[in-house]
C-alpha cells in the first residue's frame, strides 16, 4: 500500500517535472482558429461562463455596478437595458478562465496563438455580405445615446463612455493599419471625444494627419473578432508602429481576417463585428473629456481630447453591445496573456533558462512580472537578472520583476510569496533601478519616470540542494475521499452529541 503511494508520488513528481520542462508556447500546431465574437460568446455559454440577467437594468450606473460586483465570475448578458433594445454583454474576458474558454484554448495554446500573431503577418481578405453592415444609419439618422446602450460606469465619471471599441485607422503617412482600444465619451448625437494616451500609435497617425492637413478616417468596432481584440491590446516593442495589426490578427487566427470597406469612410471593417461607428477624428478640434475610472483604480482627471465626428453607424441583425469597466478586471485581464507572451518572446532568445512567466493579478497583469528560471549549471547564475533587464526593455510599464526557481508555482501568488519569504534577502537580492520610464498613471512616479526593482528570489545553482522543498508521499485517493467525507474521523471519534 505504502510502496504504491510512493510510486504514485514519484510518478506525479516526474509528470510535474515533464510539465515544467514543456515549452510554454505549445509547440503542437494550433491550426486555423474560429475567433468570431459570437463564437466566443457561445463557447462561454456552453462552458457555463455566461450568466443571463433577464430583468431590465439601467445603463446609468446599474449595469456597470453589477459587472464590477461579479467580475471574478462569469460574463454577464444583460438581455434588457432601460430605454434600449440592444442587449449588453460585459465581463467577457474578465478572468483568465473566461479568456481561455472564449477562444476554446487552454493557457499554453492561447499563448501559442498570441505568439503566432506577434510573429506572423496574414493579410486580411475581402468579405462578401459582411454581417457588420446588415443595418446602416448615415449622417442625419445618428443619435448615439438613443441608439446604443452606452453605459455610465462609475458615479464620478464625466458621462457615458463607449469602452470596448477597437479603433482601426490607416496612418496617412506610413500606410500602416493600426488597431487599438480607446474610450469614447458621448458629446453630442454624432460626436464623441477620443481618449488617446501619450505614445499611442493612434496619436502618431493623428499627428501625421494634422501635419498633412487632413481628418483621420476611423472605424470603431464594438464586439469584434477576438484575434483583433488581442492585437489591439498588445503594446510595446513586440507590436511596433510599423506592424499592421489587422495582419497580426490574421496571424493569430491562422487565416485572413475577413474585412469590408466602410460604408462612409475609407477604412477596413472586420466583417464579424456587432456594431461599427465610422467617422473621422478631426484635426485640431478638441473638447474636455473625463473624468473616468481607470484600470489603476483611480479616476483620470478631465482634460482636452480630440473629437470624432460619426458619419455612419452599422450593425449586424440583432447585435449585442460589448461594454468593459475601466476600473474592472476585464481591462487588465485582456492584457495578461498578451503581455506574458510578449515577455517570453523578448527574454527567451537571450536567456533560454526562463521556463515560464506570469503577470499576477496584484500587479494589474501589467506592472509586476514573475519569472521562473531553470538553471542548468553555475554558469546560469545571474542570468535571471539579465532576463529581467530584457523584459524591462521590451515592456516599459513593468515596475517589478520577481525571479523564482522552477520549483515555485509562479501562477500561485502564495507560492511566490513563499519564495520571497524563504529565499530573498533584500541586502543582496534587491536590484533598484531609479529614473526609469514606466506608466504615467502610477502616481508615485514623476509623470511616468520612477523606480523599477528586481527581487531575486532564485537561489544560486550550487545551493539548490539546501533549498530542496519537503515533499510528501501522496495518500491514496480512497483514503482522501473518506477523510474528506468525514467518515474516517467520525468513526474514530465515535458519536458525540
Ligand atoms: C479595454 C481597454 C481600454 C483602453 N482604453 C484606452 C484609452 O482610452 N486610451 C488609450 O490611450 N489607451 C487605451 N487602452 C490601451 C491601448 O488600447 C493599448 O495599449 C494598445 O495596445 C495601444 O495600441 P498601440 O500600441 O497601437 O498604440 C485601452 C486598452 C484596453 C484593453
Amino acid at each position: 500500500m505504502l510502496s504504491e503511494a510512493v510510486a504514485r508520488a514519484a510518478r506525479e513528481r516526474s509528470e510535474q517535472e515533464r510539465e515544467r520542462q514543456r515549452p510554454v508556447t505549445a509547440a503542437e500546431p494550433i491550426g486555423v482558429l474560429d475567433t468570431g465574437f459570437r463564437t466566443a460568446l457561445s463557447r462561454l455559454d456552453r462552458a457555463g461562463l455566461l450568466a443571463r440577467v433577464s430583468r431590465t437594468v439601467d445603463f446609468d450606473l446599474e449595469a456597470a455596478a453589477m459587472m464590477k460586483h461579479h467580475d471574478a465570475g462569469a460574463a454577464l448578458l444583460f438581455e434588457s437595458v432601460k430605454d434600449h433594445d440592444i442587449p449588453v454583454v460585459g465581463n467577457v474576458f474578465a478572468t483568465p478562465e473566461s479568456s481561455e474558454a472564449a477562444m476554446g484554448l487552454d493557457r499554453d495554446r492561447l499563448r501559442a496563438a498570441l505568439a503566432r500573431g506577434i510573429r506572423t503577418d496574414i493579410e486580411p481578405a475581402a468579405a462578401s455580405d459582411p454581417p457588420a453592415q446588415q443595418n446602416v444609419w448615415r449622417s442625419g439618422e445618428i443619435d448615439l445615446g438613443a441608439q446604443l446602450p452606452v453605459l455610465k460606469h462609475a458615479p464620478g465619471d464625466g458621462g457615458r463612455f463607449v469602452t470596448a471599441g477597437v479603433l482601426i485607422v490607416r496612418d496617412p503617412l506610413t500606410g500602416v493599419r493600426n488597431a487599438s482600444f480607446h474610450r469614447l465619451q458621448l458629446i453630442g448625437g454624432d460626436e464623441v471625444a477620443v481618449k488617446i494616451d501619450h505614445g499611442r500609435h493612434l496619436g502618431r497617425a493623428l499627428d501625421h494627419a494634422v501635419e498633412m492637413g487632413q481628418d483621420l478616417p476611423v472605424a470603431v468596432c464594438i464586439g469584434t473578432d477576438v484575434a483583433l481584440i488581442y492585437a489591439a491590446s498588445t503594446m510595446g516593442a513586440l507590436m511596433p508602429e510599423s506592424r499592421d495589426e489587422l495582419c497580426a490578427a490574421g496571424g493569430c487566427r491562422g487565416a485572413p481576417l475577413p474585412v469590408a470597406p466602410g460604408v462612409s469612410q475609407d477604412v477596413d471593417v472586420p466583417a464579424d463585428t456587432e456594431i461599427v461607428l465610422e467617422g473621422v477624428i478631426r484635426a485640431g478640434e478638441s473638447v474636455t473629456e473625463g473624468p473616468f475610472g481607470e484600470f489603476v483604480g483611480y479616476a483620470s482627471p478631465a482634460g482636452p481630447a480630440p473629437t470624432m465626428h460619426v458619419t455612419a453607424v452599422t450593425a449586424r441583425d440583432e447585435p449585442v453591445y460589448h461594454a468593459i469597466n475601466g476600473a474592472g478586471r476585464e481591462t487588465i485581464v485582456l492584457r495578461k496573456h498578451v503581455l506574458e507572451v510578449a515577455a517570453l518572446e523578448a527574454v527567451r532568445p537571450v536567456t533560454p533558462i526562463v521556463s515560464d512567466v506570469c503577470m499576477p493579478p496584484g500587479g494589474l497583469h501589467r506592472f509586476h512580472l514573475v519569472m521562473a528560471l531553470s538553471k542548468r549549471s553555475e554558469r546560469d547564475n545571474g542570468m535571471g537578472r539579465n532576463a529581467a533587464l530584457a523584459a524591462f526593455g521590451a515592456l516599459k510599464d513593468l515596475n517589478m520583476i520577481v525571479l523564482v526557481d522552477d520549483d515555485i508555482d509562479l501562477h500561485d501568488p502564495d507560492d511566490v510569496a513563499y519564495a520571497l519569504a524563504t529565499r530573498f534577502d533584500a541586502a543582496s537580492d534587491l536590484v533598484v533601478l531609479p529614473g526609469m520610464r514606466g506608466h504615467e498613471y502610477v502616481r508615485t512616479s514623476q509623470a511616468g519616470v520612477g523606480t523599477k526593482a528586481i527581487l531575486d528570489a532564485s537561489v544560486p545553482f550550487e545551493s539548490r540542494a539546501d533549498f530542496e522543498r519537503i515533499s510528501f508521499a501522496a495518500p491514496s485517493g480512497d483514503e482522501l475521499d473518506a477523510a474528506y467525507s468525514g467518515t474516517t474521523v467520525l468513526s474514530w471519534l465515535g458519536e458525540h452529541p
